[in-house]
């Protein structure tokens, strides 16, 4: 059987709902950029966050940020600031909505959007006045990938 992207992103954003979870067009986010509750509406595992954050195609933060517990794994990047101490300096609904939508957090940030699916630029689409959710597109993580991530974020303090 072949599945079309938008087919699997329909299916995945579907389980996201399902399971009690915040679907990516649905997630609310405050004034500073920070989303209060569990995307997945379930805790993350630290250890399955440590290696989304290390696995390309996944997360791949390290090709963009220095991570001292993470030093085994190769290719950490300077494009970002190390997080290092990122808990010390974030509350966990913070963290949450910087890896979900770094653009509510940071203006124009190069960082990528891990949990969206709407808003981007499509080529052949502008003019066609359909509606996004037509076509949705997979985000780059899952809800439990995200709160994941974010449960490895947290163990990150100086
Ligand atoms: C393409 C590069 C890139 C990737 C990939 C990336 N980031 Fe970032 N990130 C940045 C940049 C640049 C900033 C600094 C904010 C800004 O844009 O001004 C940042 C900021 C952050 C911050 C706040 C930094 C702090 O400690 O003050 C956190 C936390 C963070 N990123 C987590 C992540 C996580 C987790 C991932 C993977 C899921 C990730 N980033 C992937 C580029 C990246």
């Amino acid at each position: 059987m072949k599945l079309s992207s938008a087919t699997l992103a329909a299916c995945l954003i579907a389980k996201a709902a399902a399971a009690g979870g915040v679907a990516p067009q649905d997630v609310s986010f405050a004034e500073d950029g920070a989303v209060a509750v569990s995307l997945s509406g379930m805790a993350g595992d630290p250890a399955a966050g440590a290696r989304i954050m290390t696995t390309r195609g996944k997360g791949n933060c390290i090709a963009c940020h220095a991570v001292t517990t993470l030093a085994d794994a190769p290719f950490h990047g300077e494009v970002g600031p190390a997080l290092d101490g990122a808990a010390d300096r974030w509350e966990e609904a913070q963290l949450r909505g910087i890896v979900a939508d770094s653009k509510k957090t940071f203006e124009g940030s190069v960082m990528p959007s891990f949990y969206k699916t709407t808003g981007y630029i499509r080529p052949g689409k502008g003019y066609t006045g359909r509606a996004a959710e037509a076509d949705p597109m997979a985000p780059l993580l899952s809800a439990q990938e995200i709160e994941d991530v974010v449960a490895y974020l947290m163990t990150l303090k100086d």
